[in-house]
């Protein structure tokens, strides 16, 4: 298992995956990552549907995301197990704590030698006219709707981890 530093050193997104699934064990550290992240005032509003590959739901939401801005392939790139992110609609913190959720979860993966990958192109689709049967058929709790999602999965292709600019997006004061 890595430590918390190469986790975040050495993720980047993962878009393509083996047909490995994963084990209990994996996606119950997963789950913990996720639950274990801060929110504002301790609300504890993120809720979490877990979707196996074969899950038809996933297909459905394929199909009403219309094309739009999303890859090839289909949404998840295949990934054997897709977490869906949901909170508390009306509470002004949600969407950043379900950011936070998401990217514990990303690093626990990366921390367990998966991959992962953030899925935002779904919005459209979960926002559409099929939002209140997405959201019953996806057990969101009363009052919440859909902020993120993420696939996870072993890797088949790695990607180098992104660069970014020291100078252009940090001010030191
Ligand atoms: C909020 C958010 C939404 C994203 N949505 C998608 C998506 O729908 N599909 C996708 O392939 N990648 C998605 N990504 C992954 C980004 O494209 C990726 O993180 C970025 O290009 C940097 O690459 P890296 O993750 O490899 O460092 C998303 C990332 C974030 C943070």
């Amino acid at each position: 298992m890595k430590d918390v530093f190469a986790a975040i050193a050495e993720r980047s997104s993962t878009r393509s995956y083996t047909g490995e699934g994963l084990t209990k064990e994996e996606l119950y550290c997963l789950l913990r990552a996720g639950l274990q992240a801060p929110t504002a005032t301790n609300r504890q509003e993120i809720h979490i549907s877990v979707l196996e590959r074969s899950n038809p739901l996933l297909a459905e939401i394929e199909a009403e995301k219309n094309g739009g801005s999303c890859p090839p392939v289909n949404f998840y790139y295949d990934a054997p197990v897709v977490l869906i992110l949901s909170g508390e609609t009306a509470y002004h913190w949600t969407p950043v704590d379900a950011g936070i959720a998401v990217e514990n979860i990303a690093l626990a993966a990366e921390g367990l030698g998966l991959g992962s990958v953030i899925i935002g192109c779904i919005r459209q689709a979960m926002e559409g006219p099929r939002q209140a049967e997405f959201a019953q058929a996806l057990r969101f709790p009363e009052g919440y709707s859909y902020q993120i999602a993420i696939a996870v999965g072993h890797k088949a292709a790695g990607k180098e981890p992104h660069a970014f600019e020291l100078d252009r997006q940090v001010s030191l004061l």
